[in-house]
């Protein structure tokens, strides 16, 4: 056996090929992370856009989000609200003790358990006033939480457009919702009927009948996926009802925000 076989020389081989691969893996994580938060940032402004039905293809995502104005609303009071910390993350203020609440079961129709007592929201403005409303939306579905956009027409009722751009349901199952052809069911349909700010809005089984009463609060099942269906329909009636975006959206509509 010679000199370099012994298990001396094993050993420090071993560390120090353990110790350079971990300064290269830590360096690369450190160094890639301020690349990391700007491609967060630009694919969360890119959904924004596709939610609201803006696009482009000779313009760069962020001056297409020129048009788009963030504001940060209170959703108790359902007014804009400035006393956000700054780099507000609400998926990390709704476990918050100050920034966020515990949602008991009753009221937690989207299964989120937690939720920030503060939500973006995102305008696109015209001389007129709002031209469209693009909403944060989240909740459970069958093997996770969906994370994705609600836009509405100025009329704040009208959609204009729903995308999710997280989860891990089953492709061709309940991935279905990235379907565009699914996706193409939205526009046009409405959250609220004429009696007020309770959302009528839902995923039915089957496909929908346009003549039938209601059809315009109605979007077409998720053919083998009921169970994301309904975790699609409980979070859309959680964000667009009174522990969501309701107050808010009837403040808006008053002219009261
Ligand atoms: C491997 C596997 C993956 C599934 N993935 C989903 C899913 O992503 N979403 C869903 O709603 N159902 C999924 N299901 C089916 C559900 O267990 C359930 O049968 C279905 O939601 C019932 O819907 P249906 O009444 O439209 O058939 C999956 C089933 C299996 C075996």
């Amino acid at each position: 056996m010679s000199a370099k076989d012994t298990t001396r020389q094993t050993v420090i081989v071993a560390t120090l090929l353990c110790v350079v691969c971990s300064v290269v893996v830590s360096a690369a994580a450190v160094l890639l992370k301020p690349l990391q938060v700007a491609n967060k940032d630009l694919d969360r402004k890119s959904n924004i856009l596709a939610a609201a039905g803006i696009s482009d293809s000779s313009k760069s995502v962020d001056e297409l989000f020129t048009q788009i104005t963030t504001k940060y609303v209170d959703l108790e009071t359902g007014k804009f609200t400035t006393d956000v910390p700054a780099k507000y993350d609400a998926k990390k203020a709704a476990k918050d003790p100050q920034l966020g609440q515990a949602l008991t079961k009753d009221v937690d129709i989207a299964s989120i358990k937690y939720q920030a007592k503060v939500m973006p929201v995102y305008l696109v403005e015209n001389k007129d006033g709002i031209e469209k409303v693009i909403l944060p939306v989240h909740g459970y579905g069958l093997w996770s939480t969906l994370y994705g956009f609600l836009a509405l027409e100025g009329d704040l009722n009208t959609v204009v457009g729903l995308g999710f751009y997280s989860h891990a349901e089953t492709p061709g199952l309940g991935g279905e919702v990235d379907n565009p052809a699914w996706k193409a069911l939205w526009p046009g349909k409405k959250v609220y009927g004429a009696e007020g700010m309770e959302p009528k809005l839902g995923l039915i089984k089957g496909s929908v009948d346009p003549s039938a009463p209601g059809a315009e609060h109605q979007i077409d099942g998720l053919s083998g996926a009921t169970l994301t269906a309904n975790g699609v329909t409980n979070l859309v009636q959680f964000w667009m009802g009174k522990n969501g975006y309701a107050p808010f959206l009837a403040n808006l509509k008053a002219g009261e925000v």
